[in-house]
């Protein structure tokens, strides 16, 4: 697809549901007795996958245009699969799902696409062979395809190495099954919407810092949830809406949790006009957000923000290449291994656009304020890198090339639409 400069970007945008929340909604109605309810649900790639992966544990799910319909069946209502679950690209779904099947009394076979066939999984393969779950990379290089013997499992306290809500789940997760409180506690905080659903779901969980402690058999009950806008998708547009000149975007619904929100105030650090209108909480809170043109300049972001907006670095990577002055970001080599290499592939492109950026081992630096000019970007089959770029070229001459930009399927299917709705 062939992107070109905008001159300015204005009006409204409704961005689809959050991936994460969508996941869960799933996942957690397919553990409840009764019917889930899900409205907003994210029609994206990734959790569709999520959906085949239950409905071939024998899960009822009626997916209509309105709402999803999961009729669960309780905590012990799984059958063993039909066949291998695909979890297409879907890194959430597969480490979510081991957590799962590590206390199923079945085995299961998962695999996914060529890019989660390289995606780390010992972090969920570690701790939860601790709780006494077989679980094996079959090709043995702790990657999908995995094997999955479930058992009955024991608690455990595990401290996590990486700030993963991915693995923090896996964990909690495991520890529905398990035969006392079982503890992880991370470098960091991730995302929480686990430990709110869950709770919302009927589970006896608390926190305490940066430890979440899950009860083993609770009776979960089915729900009503209303998914918000992903602010992960609603990053693209407020990054677009700062960057192009004389643009003023009104966001619409979009998720504000405060372990998530930390491309708002990074955002507002590099100078950013962005203003919360709205502003509600209905288990997850939500806000409308008007963003204005802005001069930014750069930052250092760095520590316990990282995970806060983990998925936001490729944009956050765009603004810098925007901003006056240099852009430092630290702690998080964790970019290296989502569905591209996101460190590697972001410098490759700037640097190809006219960016100053130099790759670091945990991160980059970005000396922002060169003019950028269109080039050729392959997305590697990374939904985050086609739409940072789509944005890119909205200040860039001449004309952006990218190619394999229909990833956007897998968290943002109207992506592209929702911007050429902005042009005037
Ligand atoms: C997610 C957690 C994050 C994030 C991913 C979604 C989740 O991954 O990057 O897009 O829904 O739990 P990690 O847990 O690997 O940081």
């Amino acid at each position: 697809m062939i992107f070109q400069s905008a001159k300015s970007l204005r009006g409204e945008v409704t961005i689809p549901g959050d991936k994460s929340i969508s996941h869960r909604a799933v996942m957690f109605g397919s553990l409840a007795e009764g019917l889930t309810e899900v409205t907003n649900f994210l029609q994206g790639a990734d959790c569709l996958s999520t959906i085949e992966a239950f409905r071939n544990m024998g899960i009822e799910i009626e997916n209509t245009p309105e709402k999803i319909l999961i009729h669960g069946k309780g905590l012990h209502g799984l059958q063993a699969p039909a066949s291998i679950l695909d979890m297409g690209n879907s890194g959430t779904t597969t480490r979510l799902i081991s957590g799962i099947l590590a206390g199923q009394p079945f085995e299961s076979t998962l695999t996914g696409d060529a890019s989660i066939q390289k995606r780390p999984m010992r972090r969920i393969m570690e701790p939860l062979s601790m709780m006494g779950a077989h679980i094996t990379s079959i090709k043995g290089n702790d990657c999908a395809p995995l094997q999955i013997a479930g058992r009955p499992l024991h608690a455990i306290h595990y401290q996590s190495k990486v700030a993963s809500a991915q693995v923090k789940s896996a964990v909690l997760l495991a520890g529905l099954y398990a035969d006392g409180i079982t503890r992880v506690t991370e470098p960091a905080i991730s995302r929480n919407h686990t430990e709110l659903m869950l709770r919302y779901f009927g589970a006896d969980l608390h926190t305490e810092e940066k430890t979440a402690a899950i009860s083993p058999n609770p009776h979960l009950t089915g729900q009503k949830i209303n998914v918000p806008g992903d602010i992960s998708s609603a990053a693209y547009f407020m990054a677009a809406g700062l960057i192009v000149p004389d643009s003023e975007i009104l966001i619409h619904n979009v998720g504000i949790n405060p372990t998530r929100d930390g491309i708002l105030k990074v955002c507002r650090q590099m100078g950013g006009n962005i203003t919360l209108l709205n502003v509600k909480n209905n288990g997850e809170p939500v806000a409308d957000l008007l963003v204005k043109s802005s001069s930014l300049h750069g930052i250092t972001i760095q520590g316990d923000i990282i995970p806060t907006l983990i998925d936001e670095l490729p944009i956050i990577n765009i603004m810098a290449a925007c901003a006056k002055g240099t852009t430092i970001i630290r702690d998080a080599a964790e970019l290296k291994v989502k569905e591209s290499n996101r460190i590697d592939v972001m410098v490759q492109y700037l640097s190809a656009m006219g960016c100053d950026i130099t790759g670091t081992e945990d991160g980059m630096i970005i000396r922002g304020g060169a003019p950028l000019h269109g080039t050729t970007v392959d997305s590697h089959l990374d939904h985050r890198i086609a739409m940072s770029f789509a944005i890119a070229s909205l200040i860039a001459d001449g004309e952006t090339q990218i190619k394999g930009s229909d990833v956007v399927t897998i968290s943002y299917p109207g992506f592209y639409e929702d911007l050429a709705g902005l042009m005037h």
